[in-house]
């Protein structure tokens, strides 16, 4: 054969690879608005940056006709590129070869990726788009989903893994995303169920849409499998590339610096007041994150779960760190099962990936109720307490208002190791709050008094002389310093600089048995 035609067999391979499922299945999938695989990987990417593997691998199925029907790369597109000049390992599933699903060579390359993601030391974004096991292969593709489940899991805080999901990702295909850092959906084109709709008309009678069974709103709202909810496509790859950049490439280094010309000494004038002066009205704690970090730039992770607990990224003097905030504005600020898995998931995120924390606390305790402790708020609340005191990457505490009983302890407390624990003059640190506390040691005097409403709001107010301070907590160390909030980020860059080679470890063991 000579060089030209040798040449043409390649791009004939290259070109049957790049087809996918045939222009027809592919015209229907740009009908419904997607982009395919490879176009996805290339607006993921840093334009030129992808090299593709494994392209022209096919299934090794003999049953059912499929030894006639073989497509090059298999229903998955995989390989590595750049995004902000930063290595990244991708696999994209092509929901127009055999409906994405999972044969056994489709497994072998996702698998292959991940190795070399692993040995590398680099993140790995999986693009799913999935129809679940490839049928006609039976237990090899179960094999298949088997062998990535267990690449997730030893990659689990080595590499950051991350995973967006473009279209359906059902049966035990979600259990790979679940393991990884982060999920992502697309609202409208994305689900994930363990059992689809049709299963539980048959088995529970239940009537479900896909959308309410297993939709991204359902998932980022009420279920928080799904950490962020986008709009489109197009959205989904300029999340993807922003939480990157939060991120270290793996657990052996730091998170990139952004530079920022917004000043390490910038007064916070919005904050002298924020806290309002009634203890019991909400303020937005988000607004007091944005006014501190960097540029007003804060990614929220997982916004719509549990928003009594505000998590996310931004940057602090360049540096990137973790934010885990109580809301006053959502349940007063409580906290409950979902804050706490949410908020304990997210600490042992940032600490595996060395990024450190920002705790600003406003908590008036854990939420009351047979709901919460029959639902085990004593095991779900003890994980954010282990996340927190386990974490060795340097964590700062600031408490905005409301600092009280156990919850007190919880939110990166002195005694659980937190570095710097910092307190606004409106600061409130005691067991409990003022109305509970003086019910229970007032309880005679009150009920002896002649005018129980007048007595209640006498004690009730000698009770927050006394202890709704910061000054008693002060004065045992167990805060460094109260300091005014116009200050404040001055106090957070300085102490963020100052621990930056922070070295702490914990006792040598096979690992922890956090109370899952
Ligand atoms: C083999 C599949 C397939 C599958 C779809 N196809 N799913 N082939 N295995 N799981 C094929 C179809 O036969 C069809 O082939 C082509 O993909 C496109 O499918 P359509 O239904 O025509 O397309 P569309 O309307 O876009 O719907 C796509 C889909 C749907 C949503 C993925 O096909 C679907 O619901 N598939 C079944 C999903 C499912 O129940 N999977 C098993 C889950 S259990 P032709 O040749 O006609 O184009 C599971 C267990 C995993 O995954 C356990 C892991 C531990």
């Amino acid at each position: 054969m000579d060089r030209q035609a040798l040449l043409d067999r390649l791009a004939a391979h290259e070109a049957a690879s790049r087809a996918g499922g045939g222009p027809e299945r592919v015209a229907r999938h740009r009908e419904r608005g997607h982009w395919t695989a490879h176009e996805r990987i290339e607006a993921l990417l840093d334009a030129g940056s992808f090299i593709e593997l494994d392209a022209f691998v096919t299934h090794q199925c003999h049953d059912f006709g499929m030894e006639n029907q073989r497509i090059a790369g298999d229903g998955v597109v995989t390989g590595y590129g750049r995004v902000n000049g930063r290595l990244v390992y991708v696999y994209a599933q092509d929901l127009t070869v055999f409906g994405g699903s999972l044969s056994a060579a489709h497994a072998r390359k996702i698998c292959k990726i991940m190795d070399l993601a692993l040995r590398n030391g680099a993140p790995i974004v999986g693009l799913n788009d999935s129809g679940g096991a490839r049928i006609q292969e039976g237990v090899g593709s179960l094999a298949g989903y088997a062998d990535i489940f267990l690449r997730n899991t030893l990659a689990s805080g080595v590499v950051p893994q991350i995973s967006a999901i473009l279209g359906p990702c059902a049966g035990g295909a979600v259990y790979s995303p679940a393991i990884t850092d982060f999920i992502a959906m697309v609202e409208g084109s994305s689900y994930m169920f363990v059992t689809g709709p049709e299963v539980l008309r048959t088995v529970t009678h239940e009537v479900v849409t896909q959308e309410a069974l297993g939709g991204a709103t359902t998932h980022a709202t009420k279920s928080g499998v799904a950490q962020f909810k986008v709009a489109d496509e197009p959205e989904m790859v300029a999340l993807l590339r922003e939480l990157l950049a939060y991120l270290p490439q793996n657990n052996q280094e730091t998170a990139p610096t952004r530079p920022t010309s917004d000043p390490a000494d910038r007064r916070c004038d919005g904050l002298i007041d924020v806290v309002p002066t009634n203890p019991n009205k909400p303020y937005d704690i988000a607004h007091v994150i944005r006014e501190l970090v960097d540029d007003g730039r804060f990614l929220a992770v997982a916004p719509d779960h549990a928003p009594n607990i505000v998590i996310g990224f931004a940057h602090m003097g360049g540096r990137s760190i973790g934010v885990i905030a109580n809301q006053p504005a959502a349940l007063a600020g409580c906290l409950d099962i979902d804050s706490s898995v949410k908020g304990a998931r997210f600490v042992r995120v940032c600490d595996a990936f060395n990024i450190p924390l920002l705790v600003l606390v406003d908590v008036p305790g854990f939420l009351p109720g047979t709901a919460q402790e029959y639902g085990g708020i004593i095991r779900h609340g003890a994980k954010l307490l282990y996340a927190f005191a386990e974490a060795t990457v340097p964590k700062v505490t600031v408490i905005t208002r409301k600092a009280y009983g156990g919850a007190y302890d919880v939110m990166n407390s002195k005694h659980i190791r937190a570095d710097l624990n910092l307190a606004w003059p409106t600061a409130e640190i005691a067991v409990m709050g003022p109305e509970g506390a003086v019910s229970i040691v007032f309880r005679r005097e009150l009920a002896e008094a002649a005018d129980p409403v007048a007595k209640r709001a006498e004690l009730i107010d000698a009770y927050r002389t006394h202890f709704a301070h910061p000054y008693r907590a002060a004065e045992l160390g167990f805060v460094d310093a109260v300091i005014r909030p116009e200050e404040t980020r001055r106090h957070l860059v300085s102490a963020f600089d100052a621990l930056e080679g922070k070295r702490d470890r914990n006792p040598p063991r096979k690992h922890g048995n956090i109370p899952l």
